[in-house]
């Protein structure tokens, strides 16, 4: 990215790809969700054609690696045309607009504009889509009760912007943390937007406990079906393969505790290693097995 040269490891460019692939694929779902997934068509979400996309944080880390694939249409398919309204801080603007430069170098047949703000109901007015990347990072020695008090004063301005000036159908996702307390500070000062059009992202979470089970059991990752996540985007979640299924080499599908067939596995190096990505209790293991 011009002026924001922030990539400086590889751990850290692969959470940022992994937390805006989870991001996107959450909104693929998340956009289709009231529609017909099943008969084979299209969602109407993924023809319509232009949307407003609003996205806040955009001067970030994960911005740097969504803002691609939004532009890309990875997301919204392939005839949808979109306008970008994206929100930060003062300080931010500078880079934002490398960001923007960058961007028109990408020359997007998609991308049908970009502004940049940082007043939220400039960038909130009228979005199809609001994606709320951006929040008060917590800091060394910072307690997360003050990271919460931080966040709650931002949510709760950005959230009467989108009384103010949002569309009565925009369809919001958070991701800034505490994502779910964010969202809920969100929602309380949007009361215009019905509660079903607000969500925030564990799908990261979810992601990553199919992959572990996948690996555990030697199977590709689309073979693992209905894995649970239960609490919080924190540290207390619990993940969970109870109602799980695994698809077997002879094309049947199995109870994941049975195909597994290791509880110690299942109740201490699962949990943690989804509870705690920064502690992997082992990076061996393959899914392509079968
Ligand atoms: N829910 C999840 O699964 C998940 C996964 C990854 C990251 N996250 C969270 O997503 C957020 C973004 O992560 P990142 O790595 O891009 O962080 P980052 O620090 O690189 O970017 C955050 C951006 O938000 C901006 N910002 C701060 N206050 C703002 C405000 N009031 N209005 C608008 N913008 C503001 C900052 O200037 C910065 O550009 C973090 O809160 C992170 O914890 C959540």
């Amino acid at each position: 990215m011009k002026q924001t040269p922030r990539m400086s490891s590889d751990s850290l460019k692969i959470g940022m790809a992994a937390g805006a692939g989870a991001l996107a694929a959450s909104l693929i779902y998340f956009l289709s969700a009231d529609e017909s997934t099943t008969s084979g068509k299209v969602p109407k979400s993924h023809v319509k054609p232009h949307l407003r996309v609003f996205v806040s944080g955009a001067a970030g880390q994960i911005a740097y690696s969504l803002l691609p694939l939004l532009c890309s249409g990875a997301v919204f398919g392939p005839a949808t045309e979109i306008s970008l309204q994206l929100l930060d801080i003062t300080p931010s603007m500078g880079i934002l607009g490398g960001v923007v430069l960058e961007l028109e170098d990408g020359a997007y047949p998609l991308l049908r504009g970009i502004m940049i703000t940082d007043k939220p109901e400039e960038a909130l007015k009228d979005a199809d889509v609001a994606i709320f990347l951006g929040g008060y990072p917590r800091k060394p020695g910072m307690e997360r009760k003050d990271l919460i008090s931080m966040n709650c004063q931002i949510f709760s301005e950005q959230g009467k912007a989108l009384e103010k000036v949002g569309s009565k159908t925009c369809k919001i996702l958070v991701v800034a943390n505490p994502a779910n307390t964010n969202c809920l500070i969100l929602r309380a000062n949007a009361p215009k937007i019905p509660a079903s059009n607000f969500t925030c992202l564990t799908r990261l979470d979810f992601n990553r406990a199919v992959a572990q089970v996948a690996k555990k059991a030697g199977v590709k990752l689309g073979d693992v079906q209905n894995v649970t996540i239960w609490g919080n985007h924190s540290a207390t979640q619990f993940p969970d393969i109870g109602t799980a299924s695994i698809r077997t080499r002879n094309g049947a599908m199995k109870p994941a505790a049975q195909v597994i067939a290791d509880d110690e596995w299942v109740k201490g190096e699962f949990v943690v290693t989804v509870q705690q990505p920064a502690k992997p209790y082992s990076m061996q293991g393959s899914y392509l097995q079968q």
